[in-house]
C-alpha cells in the first residue's frame, strides 16, 4: 500500500520516539502532512486551529535553539498552548526525578511531551509511563527523528523523490542521533547512504544498517547527490578520538578547496549548530551549495505535522489547512 492509500485517521501512534520503528510508508505520511503546513508558512498568517485545546510541554534537558523554537512555533502555528521547562531551573535539580517531574506535568493535563535529554532512552522511558504523547526531541546518540524528517523533507523537496539518491552522512557518526535517524529514513525510503568520517568516529558494525562505509570524503563527495555534515560534538566525546580539530578540518571538512572538486549540484546539509571552520568553512555554510536554512524552515512544517498527527482530529477534514484562520 502507498502512503497516499493511508487515511490520515490511520495513524495509530501515540508517540514518536525514532525512525526505527516507522515504516516507509508511515514516513511519507508525515511529509506529506508537512507538504501542506509548508504552504500555510508562507501566508502572512501563519496559523491554522488544528490542535486548538491542546497543550504541549517542551522539556530540554540538554541545550538547544532550533528543536526547541522550532517545537515551540509549531505548536503555537496550529493553535495549542505551549509551556516549557528547563533543567536547569527545574526541581529536578531538588532531587525530583525526571519521571516525577514528567507526571506532574501531565497532571496538569498537558496532551503531549516533547523532550531532549542527553542519555538515550529517556523517551521511552517517559512514552511507558505517561498517557500524553512523547515526542523524542533527541535522546543521547540514539535518535533524533524529527531532525531526520526534516532532513528527508528537504531532500524530497530539492530531489523529488529519495528512492536511488546517492546520500552521505559525514562527519561523527559514533556520537550522532542525527546520523543513525537519518539512516533508519533514508534507508527505508530507498536512498543509498555512504557512512564517511575518521575511522575513530565510525561505529564497528555501521555496515548492518544498510549503509557502505568510507573514510575517503574526496572519493565519496565525488558520486553522491547530498551530503549531510554532521557537528563534531566535543561533549560527547570521551578520549582522544581525533588529534586536533586543525587536521579534522583538513583530512574531513568541507574547505572551499575540497568543494572546488565535487560536483556543481551537489546539495550540503548540516543539522546545525554548526563549528565553523571546523566541519564546514564559513564560505561553504553560507554558500549556494547549502540549504541549511531551508532545514530550519522545514523544520518547523515537519514538526506541525508529527503534532498534528499524533494529536490532531486526525481526519482529511481536519487537515484542511486552507480553512479557518484563527
Ligand atoms: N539540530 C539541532 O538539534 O539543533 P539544536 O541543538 O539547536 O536543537
Amino acid at each position: 500500500m502507498s502512503a497516499a492509500e493511508i487515511p490520515v485517521s490511520e495513524w495509530k501512534r501515540k508517540d514518536l520516539l525514532g525512525l526505527e520503528e516507522l515504516s516507509a510508508e508511515e514516513i511519507i505520511l508525515i511529509l506529506e502532512t508537512a507538504d501542506s503546513f509548508r504552504e500555510v508558512l508562507e501566508r502572512p498568517i501563519k496559523k491554522v486551529p488544528a490542535l486548538r485545546g491542546k497543550t504541549i510541554a517542551n522539556l530540554f534537558f540538554e541545550p538547544s535553539t532550533r528543536t526547541q523554537v522550532s517545537f515551540d512555533l509549531a505548536a503555537k502555528r496550529l493553535n495549542a498552548d505551549t509551556a516549557s521547562v528547563a533543567a536547569r531551573s527545574s526541581s529536578l535539580l531538588k532531587g525530583e526525578t525526571l519521571l516525577d517531574t514528567a507526571l506532574n506535568i501531565e497532571a496538569m493535563k498537558v496532551d503531549a511531551v516533547v523532550v531532549r535529554h542527553g542519555s538515550a532512552g529517556v523517551p521511552h522511558l517517559l512514552a511507558k509511563n505517561l498517557s500524553a504523547s512523547v515526542i523524542n526531541a533527541g535522546d543521547g546518540c540514539h535518535e533524533h527523528p524529527t531532525q531526520a524528517l526534516l532532513d528527508i523533507f528537504t531532500m524530497r523537496q530539492r530531489f523529488g523523490s529519495l528512492a536511488g539518491l546517492r546520500v552521505a552522512i559525514l562527519g561523527d557518526i559514533a556520537h550522532s542521533r542525527v546520523a543513525r535517524s537519518n539512516i533508519w529514513g533514508l534507508t527505508k525510503l530507498g536512498a543509498r547512504v555512504t557512512v564517511v568520517g575518521p575511522p575513530t568516529l565510525i561505529p564497528p558494525g555501521i555496515e548492518e544498517m544498510g549503509v557502505d562505509l568510507s573514510y575517503d570524503v574526496d572519493e565519496v563527495l565525488a558520486r553522491v547527490d547530498v551530503v549531510n555534515v554532521l557537528r563534531i560534538q566535543r561533549e560527547r566525546q570521551e578520549g582522544n578520538l581525533l588529534p586536533s580539530l586543525r587536521e579534522y578540518r583538513m583530512l574531513y571538512g568541507l574547505t572551499l578547496e575540497r568543494m572546488a572538486r565535487v560536483p556543481e549540484n551537489l546539495v550540503v546539509m548540516h543539522p546545525g549548530p554548526v563549528n565553523r571552520g571546523v566541519e564546514l568553512d564559513p564560505a561553504v555554510a553560507d554558500g549556494p551549495w547549502s540549504v541549511i536554512l531551508d532545514q530550519v524552515t522545514n523544520g518547523v512544517a515537519v514538526r506541525m505535522a508529527v503534532l498534528f498527527l499524533l494529536m490532531g482530529e486526525q481526519t482529511r477534514e481536519g487537515m484542511r489547512v486552507s480553512g479557518e484562520v484563527l
